[in-house]
Protein backbone atom coordinates (compact mmCIF):
# COMPACT_ATOMS: atom_id res chain seq x y z
CA UNK A 1 0.00 0.00 0.00
CA UNK A 2 1.14 3.58 -1.09
CA UNK A 3 1.02 5.22 1.83
CA UNK A 4 2.46 2.57 3.86
CA UNK A 5 5.50 2.70 1.91
CA UNK A 6 9.42 3.85 3.36
CA UNK A 7 10.33 6.87 1.38
CA UNK A 8 13.43 8.42 2.62
CA UNK A 9 13.63 12.23 0.85
CA UNK A 10 16.65 14.05 0.59
CA UNK A 11 17.84 17.32 -0.46
CA UNK A 12 21.15 16.51 -1.14
CA UNK A 13 23.52 13.39 -1.49
CA UNK A 14 25.99 11.69 -2.69
CA UNK A 15 24.37 8.90 -4.51
CA UNK A 16 21.03 7.62 -3.71
CA UNK A 17 22.22 4.52 -4.76
CA UNK A 18 24.87 4.42 -2.26
CA UNK A 19 22.20 5.38 0.91
CA UNK A 20 19.78 2.64 -0.43
CA UNK A 21 23.03 0.03 -0.40
CA UNK A 22 23.80 1.04 3.04
CA UNK A 23 20.37 1.09 4.02
CA UNK A 24 19.97 -2.46 2.59
CA UNK A 25 23.23 -3.87 4.17
CA UNK A 26 21.37 -2.44 7.65
CA UNK A 27 18.16 -4.56 7.04
CA UNK A 28 16.28 -1.73 5.54
CA UNK A 29 12.74 -3.32 4.53
CA UNK A 30 11.99 -4.47 0.42
CA UNK A 31 10.26 -1.44 -1.13
CA UNK A 32 12.41 0.92 0.99
CA UNK A 33 12.97 4.16 -1.53
CA UNK A 34 15.46 6.84 -1.54
CA UNK A 35 14.88 10.07 -3.51
CA UNK A 36 17.11 13.08 -3.37
CA UNK A 37 16.40 16.81 -5.29
CA UNK A 38 20.21 16.23 -6.31
CA UNK A 39 23.41 14.06 -5.80
CA UNK A 40 26.79 15.63 -6.01
CA UNK A 41 28.54 12.34 -7.18
CA UNK A 42 25.25 10.45 -9.16
CA UNK A 43 26.49 6.91 -10.71
CA UNK A 44 25.57 5.41 -14.06
CA UNK A 45 26.69 2.04 -15.70
CA UNK A 46 30.25 1.62 -16.38
CA UNK A 47 31.63 4.38 -13.78
CA UNK A 48 30.27 6.82 -16.19
CA UNK A 49 28.76 10.05 -13.67
CA UNK A 50 25.24 10.89 -13.83
CA UNK A 51 23.87 14.88 -14.27
CA UNK A 52 21.69 15.17 -10.88
CA UNK A 53 21.49 19.27 -10.47
CA UNK A 54 18.44 20.62 -8.10
CA UNK A 55 15.42 20.78 -9.68
CA UNK A 56 16.51 19.19 -13.16
CA UNK A 57 15.90 15.76 -13.17
CA UNK A 58 13.93 12.54 -10.91
CA UNK A 59 16.83 10.58 -8.90
CA UNK A 60 15.69 7.73 -7.21
CA UNK A 61 16.62 4.04 -6.07
CA UNK A 62 14.66 1.40 -4.53
CA UNK A 63 15.86 -1.47 -2.82
CA UNK A 64 13.89 -4.86 -3.49
CA UNK A 65 14.71 -8.73 -2.66
CA UNK A 66 13.35 -10.71 -5.88
CA UNK A 67 12.84 -13.86 -5.16
CA UNK A 68 15.02 -15.09 -7.79
CA UNK A 69 18.33 -17.13 -8.40
CA UNK A 70 21.32 -14.92 -8.87
CA UNK A 71 21.69 -16.14 -12.23
CA UNK A 72 18.47 -14.24 -13.10
CA UNK A 73 19.23 -10.83 -11.22
CA UNK A 74 20.43 -9.55 -15.31
CA UNK A 75 17.24 -9.76 -15.88
CA UNK A 76 15.89 -7.37 -13.36
CA UNK A 77 18.04 -4.23 -15.29
CA UNK A 78 16.00 -5.16 -18.34
CA UNK A 79 12.66 -4.89 -16.44
CA UNK A 80 13.19 -2.33 -14.88
CA UNK A 81 14.04 -0.35 -17.78
CA UNK A 82 10.99 -1.61 -19.46
CA UNK A 83 9.16 -0.19 -15.86
CA UNK A 84 10.49 2.92 -16.39
CA UNK A 85 9.25 3.09 -20.08
CA UNK A 86 6.35 2.23 -18.89
CA UNK A 87 6.14 4.98 -16.28
CA UNK A 88 6.99 7.66 -18.68
CA UNK A 89 4.16 6.44 -21.58
CA UNK A 90 1.49 6.79 -18.73
CA UNK A 91 2.47 9.62 -17.65
CA UNK A 92 3.24 12.16 -20.49
CA UNK A 93 1.91 10.04 -22.87
CA UNK A 94 5.02 9.99 -24.95
CA UNK A 95 6.49 6.84 -26.92
CA UNK A 96 10.32 6.43 -25.42
CA UNK A 97 12.50 4.06 -26.62
CA UNK A 98 15.09 1.57 -24.77
CA UNK A 99 18.98 1.19 -26.07
CA UNK A 100 20.17 -2.26 -24.57
CA UNK A 101 20.49 -2.82 -21.47
CA UNK A 102 17.81 0.64 -20.26
CA UNK A 103 19.10 3.28 -21.59
CA UNK A 104 15.54 5.40 -22.35
CA UNK A 105 15.66 7.65 -25.09
CA UNK A 106 13.56 9.89 -26.92
CA UNK A 107 14.67 10.46 -30.50
CA UNK A 108 17.12 8.82 -30.07
CA UNK A 109 18.35 10.98 -27.39
CA UNK A 110 18.92 9.90 -23.65
CA UNK A 111 17.02 11.05 -21.03
CA UNK A 112 17.12 8.55 -18.28
CA UNK A 113 18.82 5.45 -16.94
CA UNK A 114 18.92 2.66 -14.58
CA UNK A 115 21.72 1.25 -12.34
CA UNK A 116 21.05 -2.16 -10.65
CA UNK A 117 23.59 -2.97 -7.93
CA UNK A 118 23.29 -5.47 -5.50
CA UNK A 119 24.24 -5.73 -1.48
CA UNK A 120 23.79 -8.20 1.13
CA UNK A 121 22.54 -7.60 4.61
CA UNK A 122 25.13 -6.91 6.90
CA UNK A 123 26.27 -10.00 9.35
CA UNK A 124 24.47 -12.82 7.53
CA UNK A 125 25.86 -16.23 6.87
CA UNK A 126 26.83 -17.59 3.79
CA UNK A 127 24.16 -18.16 1.04
CA UNK A 128 22.48 -15.58 2.10
CA UNK A 129 19.89 -13.82 -0.35
CA UNK A 130 20.65 -10.72 -1.75
CA UNK A 131 19.17 -7.58 -2.13
CA UNK A 132 19.16 -5.32 -5.66
CA UNK A 133 19.09 -2.08 -5.61
CA UNK A 134 17.35 -0.13 -8.60
CA UNK A 135 18.61 3.00 -9.65
CA UNK A 136 16.87 5.52 -12.03
CA UNK A 137 17.41 8.85 -13.12
CA UNK A 138 15.17 10.77 -15.44
CA UNK A 139 16.48 13.95 -17.21
CA UNK A 140 12.84 16.01 -16.25
CA UNK A 141 13.86 19.45 -17.96
CA UNK A 142 16.98 20.41 -20.18
CA UNK A 143 19.31 23.06 -18.24
CA UNK A 144 19.91 26.65 -19.40
CA UNK A 145 21.87 26.71 -21.96
CA UNK A 146 21.27 22.80 -22.78
CA UNK A 147 23.42 20.12 -21.85
CA UNK A 148 27.06 20.20 -22.59
CA UNK A 149 30.42 18.59 -23.44
CA UNK A 150 29.50 15.49 -24.23
CA UNK A 151 25.62 15.36 -23.30
CA UNK A 152 25.27 18.05 -26.07
CA UNK A 153 24.43 15.90 -29.03
CA UNK A 154 23.39 12.67 -26.90
CA UNK A 155 20.62 13.89 -24.05
CA UNK A 156 17.45 15.05 -23.94
CA UNK A 157 14.71 15.95 -21.08
CA UNK A 158 10.55 14.84 -20.96
CA UNK A 159 10.69 18.81 -21.20
CA UNK A 160 11.82 18.67 -24.84
CA UNK A 161 8.90 16.59 -25.97
CA UNK A 162 5.83 17.53 -24.05
CA UNK A 163 3.98 20.55 -23.35
CA UNK A 164 2.30 19.38 -20.18
CA UNK A 165 3.07 19.96 -16.54
CA UNK A 166 6.47 17.79 -15.46
CA UNK A 167 6.83 17.10 -12.04
CA UNK A 168 8.87 14.25 -9.96
CA UNK A 169 6.16 13.62 -7.77
CA UNK A 170 3.85 11.38 -9.58
CA UNK A 171 6.23 10.27 -12.10
CA UNK A 172 8.09 8.75 -9.10
CA UNK A 173 4.91 7.03 -7.94
CA UNK A 174 4.77 5.71 -11.35
CA UNK A 175 7.95 4.23 -11.79
CA UNK A 176 8.29 3.21 -8.16
CA UNK A 177 5.14 0.64 -8.67
CA UNK A 178 6.17 0.21 -12.28
CA UNK A 179 9.10 -1.48 -11.07
CA UNK A 180 7.81 -3.69 -8.68
CA UNK A 181 4.90 -4.67 -11.06
CA UNK A 182 7.70 -5.91 -13.22
CA UNK A 183 9.58 -7.46 -10.93
CA UNK A 184 6.83 -9.59 -9.50
CA UNK A 185 6.13 -10.84 -13.19
CA UNK A 186 10.17 -11.77 -13.03
CA UNK A 187 9.81 -13.83 -9.96
CA UNK A 188 6.79 -15.18 -11.59
CA UNK A 189 8.63 -16.06 -14.03
CA UNK A 190 7.45 -14.72 -16.63
CA UNK A 191 10.35 -12.78 -18.55
CA UNK A 192 9.50 -13.68 -22.00
CA UNK A 193 6.66 -11.63 -21.86
CA UNK A 194 8.40 -8.79 -20.01
CA UNK A 195 11.25 -9.35 -22.91
CA UNK A 196 8.52 -8.73 -25.94
CA UNK A 197 7.48 -5.74 -24.43
CA UNK A 198 10.95 -4.73 -24.13
CA UNK A 199 11.03 -5.58 -27.91
CA UNK A 200 8.47 -3.35 -28.87
CA UNK A 201 10.40 -0.28 -27.25
CA UNK A 202 13.93 -1.60 -28.76
CA UNK A 203 15.51 1.59 -30.22
CA UNK A 204 18.42 -0.07 -31.84
CA UNK A 205 16.84 -3.53 -33.17
CA UNK A 206 18.69 -3.70 -36.76
CA UNK A 207 20.81 -1.11 -36.32
CA UNK A 208 24.46 -0.97 -36.71
CA UNK A 209 26.48 -0.44 -33.43
CA UNK A 210 29.28 -0.80 -32.64
CA UNK A 211 30.66 -2.64 -29.41
CA UNK A 212 33.84 -2.84 -27.48
CA UNK A 213 34.59 -6.64 -26.54
CA UNK A 214 36.09 -7.37 -22.96
CA UNK A 215 38.88 -8.48 -25.05
CA UNK A 216 39.13 -4.70 -26.23
CA UNK A 217 38.11 -5.20 -30.41
CA UNK A 218 36.22 -3.33 -31.58
CA UNK A 219 32.92 -4.88 -32.97
CA UNK A 220 30.74 -3.21 -35.86
CA UNK A 221 27.60 -4.90 -36.53
CA UNK A 222 23.63 -5.07 -36.95
CA UNK A 223 21.97 -5.51 -33.40
CA UNK A 224 19.54 -8.62 -33.72
CA UNK A 225 17.95 -7.60 -30.42
CA UNK A 226 18.16 -9.70 -27.01
CA UNK A 227 17.69 -13.06 -27.00
CA UNK A 228 15.72 -15.48 -24.65
CA UNK A 229 18.17 -14.34 -21.65
CA UNK A 230 18.26 -11.07 -22.87
CA UNK A 231 21.64 -11.19 -23.84
CA UNK A 232 22.22 -8.26 -27.23
CA UNK A 233 23.09 -10.69 -30.42
CA UNK A 234 25.08 -8.17 -33.14
CA UNK A 235 26.26 -9.63 -36.25
CA UNK A 236 29.02 -8.03 -37.86
CA UNK A 237 30.09 -8.34 -41.95
CA UNK A 238 31.21 -11.16 -41.59
CA UNK A 239 27.84 -12.70 -40.43
CA UNK A 240 30.05 -13.66 -37.05
CA UNK A 241 26.91 -13.76 -34.19
CA UNK A 242 28.26 -11.89 -30.66
CA UNK A 243 26.71 -11.69 -27.04
CA UNK A 244 27.01 -8.30 -25.78
CA UNK A 245 27.16 -9.58 -22.43
CA UNK A 246 28.88 -6.44 -20.52
CA UNK A 247 29.74 -3.03 -22.20
CA UNK A 248 27.91 -0.37 -24.03
CA UNK A 249 26.64 -0.16 -27.48
CA UNK A 250 26.54 3.02 -29.75
CA UNK A 251 24.82 3.34 -32.45
CA UNK A 252 27.28 4.03 -35.17
CA UNK A 253 27.27 8.29 -35.73
CA UNK A 254 26.04 8.43 -32.27
CA UNK A 255 28.92 7.99 -29.93
CA UNK A 256 32.71 7.15 -29.10
CA UNK A 257 33.46 5.35 -32.31
C1 LIG B 1 22.92 4.83 -16.63
O1 LIG B 1 22.23 5.19 -17.57
O2 LIG B 1 24.12 4.60 -16.76
C2 LIG B 1 22.26 4.67 -15.29
C3 LIG B 1 22.02 5.98 -14.61
C4 LIG B 1 21.39 5.81 -13.25
C5 LIG B 1 21.33 7.11 -12.47
C6 LIG B 1 20.52 6.98 -11.22
S1 LIG B 1 20.13 8.52 -10.49
C7 LIG B 1 19.55 7.74 -9.05
C8 LIG B 1 20.48 6.58 -8.77
N1 LIG B 1 21.62 7.02 -7.98
C9 LIG B 1 22.76 6.95 -8.66
O3 LIG B 1 23.88 7.29 -8.24
N2 LIG B 1 22.53 6.46 -9.88
C10 LIG B 1 21.13 6.16 -10.09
Amino acid sequence: MENERKIIRLEKTESTNSVALELGEQGAVAGTVVVAQTQTSGRGRLKRHWLSPPGMGLYFSIILQPDLAPEHLPKVTLAAGLALCKAVEAEYSLAPEIKWPNDLLLDGRKFGGILTETGFLQGMAKGRKPFVVIGAGVNLFTPGGGFQNDLKECATSIADHTDRTISAEPLLMAGVSAIEQEVQRLEKGDFQEILEEWMERDGVKDKVLTWVTPQGKKVTGVSLGPDADGVLRIRDGAGVMHEVLSGDVNLVGKGPE
